[in-house]
């Protein structure tokens, strides 16, 4: 194909990091990369914290569910969804803004899931491997308090960069025609290429944990969801003036 899209069929999650630091001003290009990316009425609403406190990654990586790698890699971000400045914004010109749409909260976090793939792709084509964290968002609130996030932004999730200190297979995706639909859904034929694409999942598991993993991939969706999904979140994004109306 190309080299970026070489690039993106790649990507592989990191969880061991090699101990090299990864240079600032490469992160910052990163982070600028991450920027560049499209964002809703110029909207802007990604605000990235880097942690660099060890108390505080710590804390993050148990809160995480003890996910060693956030405290280890050698550097974990949190994007954080961000309608704060926006209220700066009004504030200039006294204006009154008027907070608390599911719209703005699905702007605010698309944009910065946009901005975190960017970065992604950009530590990527560095040599830098990365994985996201949804894991923090089992403590949102702790996590929000110690990042001192104020009302109207809300962590989306956390991710880890550094040089792979490791090398796992890329992971398969469903077949294009699950995915792809033209003009019109259809799940007629799903079933049965889910079927075909769960024994795929099951051979990769199988060689990627030296036979200990034996699920296929509609195993294990089943299994996530018969479990409730952070049923906290709610009530949580409402206290910081989310999803009101
Ligand atoms: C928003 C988001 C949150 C994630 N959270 C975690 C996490 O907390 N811990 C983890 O080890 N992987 C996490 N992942 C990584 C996924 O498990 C991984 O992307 C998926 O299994 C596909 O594997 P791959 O990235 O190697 O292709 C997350 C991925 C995304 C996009």
């Amino acid at each position: 194909m190309n080299q970026v899209i070489d690039l993106l069929q790649a990507h592989r999650s990191i969880r061991k990091f090699t101990e090299t630091p990864v240079q600032q001003e490469l992160l910052n290009t990163c982070i600028a990369a991450g920027q560049s990316a499209a964002t809703s009425s110029f909207i802007q609403a990604c605000t990235v914290i880097q942690v660099n406190d060890s108390n505080n990654r710590n804390a993050l990586s148990e809160w995480a569910g003890n996910q060693q790698y956030v405290k280890a890699a050698p550097v974990f971000l949190v994007f954080c969804a961000d309608m704060n400045r926006h209220k700066l914004s009004c504030e200039m010109h006294q204006a009154e803004m008027l907070s608390g749409f599911t719209e703005q909260f699905i702007t605010a976090t698309v944009d910065c899931a946009l901005f975190a793939q960017n970065v992604a792709i950009a530590a990527e084509s560095e040599g830098l491997g990365v994985v996201y964290i949804g894991g923090i968002r089992n403590k949102i609130d702790l996590v929000s308090q110690a990042l001192e996030l104020p009302d109207l932004t809300y962590p989306v999730f956390g991710m880890c960069i550094g040089y792979p200190d490791q090398d796992p297979e890329v992971k398969p995706r469903l077949p294009l025609e699950v995915v792809l639909k033209q003009d019109k859904y259809s799940d007629k034929n799903d079933a049965d290429i889910i079927a075909e694409y769960d024994k795929t999942i099951k051979a990769y598991y199988q060689s990627r944990t030296g036979g200990q993993k034996d699920m296929t991939w509609s195993e294990q969706i089943s299994g996530m969801l018969q479990k409730e999904a952070r049923p906290h979140m709610l009530s949580f994004l409402k206290s910081r003036g989310f999803l009101h109306k």
